[in-house]
């Protein structure tokens, strides 16, 4: 395992400190009802051990974008009741962030509590990482811990700026995140399958490029599968392409070529003729969409196809759906392949965002070994960027 040179939350002592943990929790709300709770169970191994260490905890997180501005629309309150739930005792919630009442319930605070300011978010200064408004927030606390993994790409006050006024160290989330994504990266069991999907190619172009330097094998599929699809002469019809990304499109394959890294494109496609569930859909070979229909999901000679490839693997990258998983009827190439992630035996590690989502969704959540909380600060690090957010922590 490719250890972390971060100081954790165990190389300090939190004994009678007033420690401001930030995390993300940037959880799916409908109607008020958290509708996945994820991020904060992820969270409360940290939690759990600084009130159980006599911290007194100041939470801070922010929850959609609120644009800088108060809205109750984005208040914490559902995560504040969600938290003292899974710790089992009460954990208030601030009326704001640096404001009188946060100031005072975090004064308040015995050794072991734990309290929640509002959303950070809804002061601008957050999102710029104004300093003074980091060492207000500063002031608050003695100590800083970061363990929001999904907001490390971030630099923003809360989650880099902290580190200017306070010793500042991580905590176990961030430390796992790190430590899986980073052993199977530099160290894998090969053969290294990475199964890449989405929309975009623009959004993963950084990631391809990464990990061709250290793979076996690309799969793509999803939309942005179409635009290398195009970007070989076939016809894709009215499917999702990013016209300005074709040369690019035939670099990376080239590229593939040169470093003797399969790269696997779908060999056919669920097509539709509108972008909804109950869309007319027949399957087509992937040179042939017809003019007036859209891919929305990899066919069944693709699903063997990279199907083979999955088993045969030992460690697995996955990040983007192979369709449009959304709608049952274009989610079964996306089922079909977590299944096989499920079933190879693989290290398979789930990039978060939508694939994590589907794999979620689809049920194969407890048979993967890890699926991030990161859904663009996974894309970053399997880039091979810096993470802002990791990068002030103290160094062991
Ligand atoms: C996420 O959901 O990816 C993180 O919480 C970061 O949110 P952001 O993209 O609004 O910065």
């Amino acid at each position: 395992m490719a250890a972390l040179n971060k100081k954790t939350v165990e190389d300090i002592n939190v004994s009678g400190k007033k420690v401001i943990a930030r995390m993300d929790f940037n959880v799916p709300l409908k109607d008020g009802v958290i509708t996945d709770d994820k991020r904060i169970r992820e969270a409360m191994k940290t939690i759990k051990y600084l009130a159980d260490n006599g911290a007194k905890t100041i939470l801070v997180s922010h929850l959609g974008r609120p644009k800088g501005e108060f809205n109750m629309k984005y208040s914490l309150a559902p995560v504040a009741v969600r938290i003292s739930e899974l710790l089992g005792k009460p954990v208030t919630l601030a009326k704001d962030v640096i404001g009188e009442d946060a100031k005072k319930k975090a004064d308040a605070l015995k050794n072991g509590d734990v309290m929640l300011l509002e959303n950070v978010r809804f002061h601008a200064e957050e999102e710029l990482n104004d300093k003074a408004f980091s060492k207000e927030l500063a002031s608050m606390a003695e100590i800083f811990v970061n363990d929001a993994f999904g907001t490390a790409h971030r630099a923003h006050s809360s989650t880099a700026g902290l580190a200017d006024y306070l010793p500042a160290v991580c905590g176990y989330l961030i430390k796992k995140e790190i430590e899986i994504m980073g052993s199977a990266l530099s160290n894998p069991a090969r053969p290294f399958v990475a199964i890449l999907g989405g929309a975009k190619v623009s959004d993963k172009i950084g990631v391809i490029e990464s990990l061709l330097d250290k793979v076996d094998t690309i799969l793509i599929g999803g939309g942005m599968a179409y635009t290398f699809e195009k970007a070989k002469g076939y016809e894709i019809g009215k499917s999702i392409c990013e016209n300005d990304k074709l040369d690019l499109a035939n670099e990376l394959i080239e590229k593939a070529k040169s470093k003797k890294v399969k790269l696997l494109l779908p060999l056919d496609s669920v097509v539709a003729d509108e972008f909804k569930n109950e869309a007319e859909r027949k399957t087509v070979s992937c040179c042939n969409v017809p003019a007036d229909m859209m891919g929305m999901d990899i066919g069944e000679k693709t699903i063997e196809l990279f199907t083979k490839e999955i088993l045969s693997a030992k460690t697995i990258i996955w990040n983007g759906p192979m369709g449009v998983f959304e709608f049952e009827n274009f989610a079964n190439g996306t089922r079909q392949i977590a299944k096989a992630v499920a079933e190879s035996g693989a290290v398979s590690i789930i990039g978060g965002g939508d694939s994590a989502a589907a794999v979620e969704i689809l049920g194969f959540a407890d048979k993967v070994t890890h699926i991030s909380t990161g859904g663009g600060a996974s894309l970053e690090f399997l880039e091979g960027k810096v993470l802002p957010g990791i990068d002030v922590l103290e160094d062991k």
